[in-house]
């Protein structure tokens, strides 16, 4: 009777499962953090919760991470961390370095990232946000584990393409950035901006802290934010041909939209997880490099510019 469960049982599944999809290279779980880290929810589960609304006398920092990897090095850095959790969006906040700093994980892809960037910006008014993570190199000469300071980021998946008539084909490569719509205060009104540059004082911040710290393999690029991972390495170096795109990701470009919207400074720092064109693969625990950076920057931006 046993046998006879365990052989319908096979059988069943065997009906239910779909057929395998096409290996397309990295796959969704390949990147959930939970894979590399399953006891940072539990850690998360141990901190305090907040109760009412975030009080502070210095308006913080808000370093932005899109999983538990890009994360968990930065929420153990804080000095009397409390989670808020808005529209299920984790959000910790505490100190670093004697200064207010509030860590937001955004959860992966473009609506999150400017979901939870603009619920942070409400509910910390932050005086600076900082999007944070892993990322896929556009740039031969790109390393896993090199840092890119984004100087300025664009969406490569806003193009409007060259017009071709049915059965002609698809060439993505004819195509115009027709960039994404963020407020401007001069006009007082939305317009479309096919860039976001980062805040200069950061910009330079983390550049001094580049040339301090020689562990880190530092540099500035152009940093480009799409819901999707491009694994096609002539449409890769199309991108860094035109746009001159440094790496890939998901979430800086739109933390920039929403920031420009609120008058916030903003800056995306990626550190390279993969890169297609040198056919590095992807190698999650680079994202402690980005974290490591990271906190150096927003030590030099407490001391040099917030304190003084
Ligand atoms: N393409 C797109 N996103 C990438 N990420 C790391 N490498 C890549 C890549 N090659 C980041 C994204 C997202 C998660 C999948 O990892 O920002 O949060």
């Amino acid at each position: 009777m046993k046998k006879f469960f365990a052989v319908l049982i096979a059988a069943l599944f065997l009906v239910t499962t779909p057929a395998q999809a096409e290996d397309l290279g990295v796959g969704l779980s390949d990147i959930s953090a939970e894979k590399f880290n399953v006891s940072i929810e539990k850690f998360y589960a141990t901190l305090p919760k907040a109760k009412g609304d975030y009080k502070s006398r210095q308006r913080p920092i808000v370093i932005e991470g899109a999983m538990n990897t890009e994360t968990e090095i930065l929420i153990r850095a804080l000095k009397n961390p409390v989670a808020y959790r808005e529209l299920n969006y984790l959000f910790v906040a505490g100190t670093y370095k004697d200064y207010p700093v509030v860590i937001v994980r955004t959860e992966i892809g473009v609506a999150n990232a400017a979901a939870s960037t603009a619920l942070a910006i409400k509910k910390f008014n932050p005086v600076a946000v900082i999007n944070q993570g892993t990322a896929g190199g556009h740039d031969l000469s790109l390393k896993i584990g090199d840092i890119v300071i984004g100087e300025k980021s664009f969406d490569y998946t806003a193009f409007r393409s060259a017009y071709s008539a049915a059965g002609a084909g698809i060439d993505l490569t004819k195509q115009e950035n027709i960039g994404t719509y963020a407020y401007d205060k001069m006009s007082d009104k939305f317009q479309a901006y096919t860039e976001y540059f980062a805040d200069p004082t950061l910009f330079n911040i983390a550049f001094k802290v580049a040339n301090a710290n020689e562990n880190f393999n530092v540099v500035s690029g152009v940093i480009g934010t799409g819901n999707s991972w491009l694994e096609c390495v002539d449409y890769v170096n199309f991108l860094h041909e035109k746009y001159g795109s440094s790496c890939e990701e998901m979430e800086t470009n739109v933390a920039a939209q929403i920031c420009q919207n609120a008058d916030v400074p903003f800056i995306g720092i990626r550190v390279l997880s993969d890169n297609v064109t040198n056919d590095n693969r992807y190698v999650p625990e680079t994202a402690k490099v980005a974290q490591d950076f990271v906190l150096l920057v927003v030590e030099n931006y407490i001391r040099d510019v917030l304190k003084k």
